[in-house]
């Protein structure tokens, strides 16, 4: 493969120092994620709550972040952890109220924090007060056509309408009962039961959600992260789809041809954005931002939903699934840069979030395979040294690159995944719907560690929690790691400090020539300093670093000054 270097892109880059720069901050943001249930819990009663997060606001300024995305944290039955809401307007009192919500706002704008919420569109609960009145109503009615309500197929329409498979696992449709006690018309969830999908054809739902964004926009946040934001429309005729529905894999290579999904990566959804990016951008300066979730490929599919009439971000997630291999590694940044370059946009890198085995804990597994959903005990085990060591590695790989960059919880204490967790104590549905087949994801949804000798490290002070924390998380915790020279949180302070100083996410990428194979070597050319290389070896050999000053190692450097296997390192060249 030849790396061409990457230009900015002019049109809408503009230099650190001019005045635009405030208004597309999130070309080059930090993010940092929440999952409300696990970061700080206020109440005690062991999942985490919206007075506690405010409390711990602090931390993610001393940190260096420029905002906040929280999982949602909406009324719900909570069947799916909060992606199953019942009222998009309100709080769910396990996280507290309105009022907290609005508190939580005033504090992340005192301490200069935007906050992007997340917005779920594809699906509803069952128990929103739309879907109730679907049920209630008769086949055909104004009520059920905000939702995917089809007759079965076979005698009496007791076979599903087609054969379409959940996410999590088992039929994607579900048969409800009419009124009159009959079995009667069947409804689509791409997830679970729980998770009714809203018919996106209808004008009604699309009005219903515009009003939802002006609703969180009055209330002063800067953006929305839009869940399965690949998925709202579904091809014409709900064709028959034999693969298993995967978030990831939304096609199927056939001789010479690749045949989309029918539930993934329509047409249609653009125009859906193009009309929320008309409400965002009535908002004015600065920019007010639309993150999608979508798990698209190739690259040049998902820029298309960054096109400057649709939404500003989108994640990377073919970097968050590269495997520790640095030709891989090379080939996904190339490409995902030159395909975000086609629409004018940045790429939006990250390697963790709540739905995949943590970094720490998925690059210290076999890096021959595809990831698995969740370790259990008795699966093979990450190793959990060069599972850190990996991701320290990364991450001051990924933050030296151009563009924004969202952190999950954790990450920056190393928190590995909980792999040892019993059976018994799973939620996730994933979980349930494979028969225990998939772990799922609770493994990366244990809740934070802050002080060591605290009950609940710290989490909250009755000792309570939602998931058991794993022993490791004791010595991992904040307080373990604030202010100690090497430890991961130190790291993460010092590579965002040093990021935003230097502006690196607004700068342009020149690949390194003569590094070797096994070297991940690029420089970060910025406006008026000197470049900066980022240097990764995944090699045994180690690598001698180019003549300058070092910034930043992940790790320790050999007796010779050298970088190690699985190290990263950012060297100020010198002229
Ligand atoms: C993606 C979310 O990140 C995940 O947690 C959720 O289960 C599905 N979308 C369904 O909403």
């Amino acid at each position: 493969m030849t790396l061409t270097d990457h230009r900015p892109v002019t049109a809408t880059s503009p230099a650190a120092d001019s005045p635009d720069e405030g208004r597309t901050w999130w070309r080059h943001a930090v993010i940092y994620q929440v999952y409300p249930r696990s970061w700080a819990d206020g109440d005690g009663d062991g999942i985490g709550d919206l007075p506690g997060i405010t409390t711990r606001l602090p931390y993610l300024k001393d940190l260096g972040v420029d905002a906040v995305w929280f999982s949602p944290f909406y009324t719900s039955p909570q069947a799916d952890a909060g992606y199953d809401v019942a009222d998009y307007r309100d709080i769910d009192p396990l996280f507290g109220s309105l009022a907290d919500a609005d508190a939580m706002l005033a504090e992340a704008k005192r301490l200069g924090l935007k906050v992007i919420v997340d917005l779920v569109p594809n699906h509803s609960s069952d128990e929103h007060p739309w879907f109730q009145a679907a049920l209630a109503a008769a086949p055909g009615s104004p009520e059920r056509a905000r939702y995917l309500f089809r007759d079965g197929k076979g005698t009496d329409g007791q076979e599903p309408p087609n054969n379409w498979q959940s996410v999590f696992g088992g039929p994607a449709w579900t048969r409800v009962t009419e009124a009159d006690g009959t079995p009667g018309q069947w409804y689509l969830h791409l997830f679970d039961t729980k998770q009714p999908d809203f018919d996106w054809t209808n004008p009604t739902v699309r009005d219903e959600f515009e009003s939802v964004l002006r609703f969180w926009l009055d209330r002063g946040v800067a953006g929305f992260r839009v869940d399965v934001a690949h998925g709202l429309v579904k091809e014409d005729g709900l064709p028959d789809w034999a693969e298993r529905t995967e978030m990831l894999h939304s096609g199927e290579e056939g001789e010479g041809e690749h045949r989309r999904a029918p539930m993934w990566d329509q047409d249609g959804v653009h125009e859906v954005y193009e009309g929320w990016r008309r409400v965002l951008d009535s908002y004015g300066a600065p920019d007010r931002i639309l993150c999608a979730e979508a798990w698209v490929e190739p690259a040049e599919r998902m820029a298309l939903y960054v096109r400057r009439t649709e939404m500003h971000q989108a994640f990377n997630f073919a970097f968050l699934e590269s495997l520790w291999h640095a030709p891989q590694l090379r080939e996904t940044i190339a490409h995902s840069l030159e395909a975000a370059a086609l629409v004018d946009a940045p790429t939006t890198w990250v390697l963790s979030n709540h739905d995949v085995i943590r970094h720490a804990s998925r690059l210290g597994l076999r890096q021959d395979r595809r990831r698995p959903n969740g370790i259990g005990a008795d699966d093979p085990q990450p190793d959990a040294e060069v599972g850190l060591r990996r991701a320290r590695a990364a991450t001051t790989l990924m933050l030296g690159l151009p563009g924004a960059a969202y952190l999950y919880q954790g990450e920056e204490l190393g928190l590995p995944d909980s792999t040892d967790m019993p059976d018994e104590v799973r939620q996730d549905p994933a979980f349930v719907r494979t028969g225990g087949a998939e772990k799922g994801r609770d493994g990366c949804r244990v809740p934070m560690p802050w002080e060591k000798d605290a009950p609940a490290l710290g989490f909250n002070t009755t000792g309570a929690t939602w998931l058991p924390q794993p022993a490791s998380y004791a010595d991992l915790a904040v307080d373990q790691q604030q202010g100690r020279t090497g430890s991961t949180l130190e790291l993460y302070r010092s590579l965002l400090a040093t990021r935003r100083e230097l502006g690196l996410g607004s700068a342009h990428l020149r690949w390194l020539e003569g590094y070797g194979d096994t070297v991940v070597a690029l420089a970060s050319v910025g406006a008026d300093r000197a470049d900066v290389a980022v240097l990764t070896n995944l090699g045994s050999d180690p690598v001698t670093l180019p003549e300058g000053e070092v910034l930043v190692v992940s790790g320790d450097l050999d007796a010779d000054g050298r970088l190690p296997l699985d190290t990263s390192a950012w060297v100020r060249l010198a002229d």
